[in-house]
């Protein structure tokens, strides 16, 4: 274990009596976990989760380089005690007291790929993290973020079906920036703040299962076709966009922490109690015929408390749920299939 600090023994001290206070205000803080914490989305999603008043104690575990971005984050004069773990040896002490394991370990996209293509490196890496938090922490939240998230959602649900802690309502998959995506390029095109805007994703992360429902979209407002389209496929491939651009340096790290952070945000005020709050993500779903799907979600303490319906759709986006059903069964029983077979 390492302590962001030079004299272990005493940081260790500090952590255990700093690890039961309380944080401002009377609530309790939470204990987070990152694991693939040095990666570059790694990096800032532990700054931002180091600044949140919410967090009491951050663990931060990679296979790497924990070290050093532990000491690093460690710093800061916020709130939260940072402990840094290194390799799959301490990968339990990693998890155990958590309330919420963010993960965005594994491999990202070079241009040219497709997040599937990443399934045979990230599938691996997910069941043996997801093991671990089967052991350690199965009552935490997941927010699962590493790529194909078609795919790496049913494989977590599956591995934590066969060690009997599965609880659906605790695993999410993370499609948040692609909503953060929608509110900035609808914003764009409406002339306004993307904070007043609110678009719905659902579906699914990755090319055509990526459906923003620009019908529903808030403040309301009738795009012309050629805006429908120009705005669908700048959502739908928005990652790619920005994989080209880094041009083999990876894909979106910071604007990606930014999104993991806005979630893991909400699910904690969820967590402490707080009402009303509705995110899309990518979870057990009856919502449609598929197991898995990403819609709006009401959070609560006990993670997904309730599954919003999709609304009314347009012709265009009914079609467009028909042809992203259909890409989206096949990536979520690759992944059942990589468990069970
Ligand atoms: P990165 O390569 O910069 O970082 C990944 C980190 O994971 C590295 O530090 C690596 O050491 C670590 N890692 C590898 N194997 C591990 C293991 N077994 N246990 C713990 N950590 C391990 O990649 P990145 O840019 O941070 O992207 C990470 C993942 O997130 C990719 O799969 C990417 O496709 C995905 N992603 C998802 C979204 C989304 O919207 N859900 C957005 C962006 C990226
Ligand atoms: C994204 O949407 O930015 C991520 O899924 C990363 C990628 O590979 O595009």
């Amino acid at each position: 274990r390492i302590a962001g600090h030079l004299r272990p023994q005493v940081q260790g001290d500090v952590c255990l009596r700093r690890s039961h206070c309380r944080a401002k205000g009377g609530a309790p803080g939470f204990h987070v976990a990152i694991l693939g914490a040095a990666g570059g989305i790694g990096q800032p999603l532990a700054m931002l989760m180091k600044m949140n008043p919410l967090v009491s104690v951050l663990h931060l575990y990679d296979v790497v380089n924990t070290p050093g971005v532990t000491a690093d984050i460690s710093h800061m004069d916020s709130g939260a005690v940072v402990q840094g773990f290194l390799g799959q040896q301490q990968l339990e002490d990693a998890l155990i007291g958590m309330d919420l394991v963010i993960i965005p370990a594994g491999v990202p996209r070079k241009p040219g790929m497709t997040r599937d293509d990443l399934f045979n490196i990230n599938a691996g890496i997910v069941k043996t993290l997801c093991e671990a938090i089967a052991k350690c922490c199965p009552k935490a939240i997941v927010n699962l973020i590493s790529n194909p998230v078609n795919s790496t959602v049913p494989i977590a649900a599956e591995v934590f079906k066969r060690a009997g802690t599965y609880d659906p309502k605790k695993l999410l998959g993370v499609t948040m920036l692609d909503v953060v995506r929608a509110n900035t390029f609808v914003a764009e095109v409406l002339g306004v703040d993307p904070r007043d805007v609110d678009v719905p994703v659902v579906g699914g992360h990755a090319g055509i299962t990526i459906l923003p429902l620009l019908s529903q979209v808030k403040p309301p407002f009738s795009f012309t076709p050629k805006e429908i389209e120009y705005l669908s496929d700048r959502i739908q491939n928005g990652g790619t966009e920005v994989v080209e651009a880094k041009a083999g340096a990876g894909s979106a790290t910071l604007s990606m922490a930014y999104a993991a952070v806005k979630f893991a945000d909400a699910c904690l005020h969820a967590l402490r109690g707080d009402a009303g709050i509705i995110q899309c993500a990518y979870v057990a779903s009856q919502v449609t015929e598929l197991p898995f799907f990403a819609s709006k979600v009401r959070l609560g303490r006990g993670g997904v408390e309730e599954i919003l319906p999709l609304g009314p759709l347009n012709d265009s986006e009914r079609e467009g749920l028909e042809k992203a059903k259909k890409e989206l069964s096949a990536s979520i029983e690759k992944g059942i299939s990589f468990i069970r077979k």
